[in-house]
């Protein structure tokens, strides 16, 4: 059986963390989609690491690590990604696997990326710019190079022949970065990528799990940044919701065991496109301070604002999630009222269907449910008995409205803060 853990928002619910903890029940922890516009924040012995290519496994001795094929990799960004971490995982090499269906992100990309958002002007999606929307590009467009065409005698003619049609597009816009500055470093990276365990992914997966292995699928970004039912086109570019894993991995969907859903106890989102429950006064701005809401991989302030049971009732639908988990639950402490969005005023009719179009075009205003808040630390707290009743009527509430049981409460960033219900 493969398990699902994945985020229910826009992404950067903690997920990192709790694959972390997770990670000692499991013997295989596999990336099925996104590459490094992910950044996954974990601690290791008190010390913070950053990961974003590289499963969140890695830190458990037992663990196996498998990239898989519906990730796209920036050979550069996952190089020095291997470096920073080597000293604290001197093993890295021998439990770190890579698919060779996976696809490759090349610096014409990156330069197609940084070009592609320069030119959409005040309409940019706010990319994290790592060459991921023109990788995937490539990929459905059938002309992508892949982990395995690395190990083929004419890799380089591969690569000039892409890198000319991306040449001809980059002619289209004005300001074009030097991509060409970053291709010794690309090619260095490739034989260092050549030195790392290539593997068929899906005959490697079946095989372990024929074993009795257990696997952890770890989801990058959020449901809402879905390229199909995200706030498209405000969206990523890979399918982040459960069915992602089937062809991110390469297993069918009866394998598929628990979904773990991980929301934070409010709301945020990094970049451009719709937010509804967003917060742009003193208590967003509040929001930001106590959660440190600031992004992992591109360091922008993270937009604040309260909870949306709205669209976390769709992407549990969307994702069949089986187990919440809720986090950063000790960053409301001290805010009073607590709001939840229960529905949508669209165009003057109430709806709780997340709308097709959230876009500015629509006058959008979401309806709250307000608590109390519990005004207690919660940072400590061990056991879900020991917890403010305030609390857990805020709890209890998500639980109903969205039909399905929390199973994990976090209220700090370490491995074991953690309540486990
Ligand atoms: P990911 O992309 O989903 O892995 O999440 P990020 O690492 O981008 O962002 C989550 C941030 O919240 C990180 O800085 C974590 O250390 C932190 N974090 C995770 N869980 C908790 C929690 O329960 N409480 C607090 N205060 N911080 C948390
Ligand atoms: P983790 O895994 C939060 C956002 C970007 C941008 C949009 C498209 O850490 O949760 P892209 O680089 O994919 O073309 O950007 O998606 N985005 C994320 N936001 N967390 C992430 O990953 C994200 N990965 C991409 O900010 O709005
Ligand atoms: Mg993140």
């Amino acid at each position: 059986m493969i398990d699902v853990l994945l985020g229910l928002q826009w992404g950067d619910e903690g997920k990192g963390k709790i694959v972390d903890y997770l990670a000692d029940k499991y013997d295989i922890i596999a990336r099925f989609q996104g590459g490094p516009n992910a950044g996954h924040t974990l601690y290791v012995n008190g010390e913070k690491v950053v990961l974003h290519t590289i499963p969140s496994g890695v830190f458990h001795n037992h663990c196996l690590n498998l990239i898989g094929n519906g990730v796209v990799i920036d050979p550069v960004t996952l190089q020095a990604e291997m470096k920073k971490i080597v000293p604290l995982c001197p093993d890295l090499l021998s439990r770190l696997y890579v698919s060779q269906k996976a696809h490759l992100i090349l610096p014409t990309h990156r330069a197609l990326d940084a070009a592609s958002e320069a030119a959409k002007g005040k309409d940019k999606i706010g990319s994290t710019l790592k060459g991921i929307g023109p990788a995937y590009m490539d990929k459905t467009g059938r002309n992508g190079l892949r982990v395995g065409d690395i190990l083929s005698k004419n890799f380089r003619e591969k690569y000039d022949k892409l890198t000319q049609k991306h040449k001809d597009m980059l002619k289209q816009y004005d300001n074009v970065v030097e991509w060409q500055q970053w291709e010794p470093a690309f090619f260095e990276a490739i034989e260092e990528l050549k030195k790392l365990q290539i593997v068929n992914g899906e005959y490697w997966l079946d095989t372990h799990m024929k074993a009795g292995k257990t696997v952890l699928a770890e989801g990058a970004q959020g449901s809402m940044l879905d390229v199909d039912f995200g706030t498209y086109p405000f969206v990523t570019s890979s399918n982040t919701i459960s069915a992602g894993v089937c062809n991110g991995l390469g297993v069918a969907p009866q394998r598929i065991g628990e979904v773990f859903g991980i929301t934070k106890a409010y709301c945020t989102r990094v970049g451009g496109g719709p937010f509804p429950t967003e917060l742009h006064d003193e208590t967003g701005e509040a929001l930001r301070k106590a959660g440190s809401e600031f992004g992992a991989t591109t360091g922008r302030p993270r937009r604040c604002g309260w909870i949306d049971l709205v669209a976390l009732r769709y992407a549990v639908m969307l994702s069949g999630v089986t187990k919440l988990i809720m986090t950063k639950t000790d960053v409301l402490d001290n805010f009073t009222p607590i709001k939840a969005a229960v529905a949508y005023i669209a165009d003057g009719k109430e709806t709780e269907e997340f709308p097709y179009d959230v876009t500015d075009d629509v006058s959008l205003e979401p309806v709250y449910k307000e608590f109390a808040g519990w005004g207690a630390p919660l940072t400590g707290v061990t056991e879900y008995d020991a917890l403010p009743q305030d609390f857990k009527d805020y709890c209890k509430f998500v639980e109903q409205f969205l039909g399905t049981k929390i199973a994990y409460i976090s209220n700090g960033t370490g491995r074991n803060q953690l309540i486990v219900i």
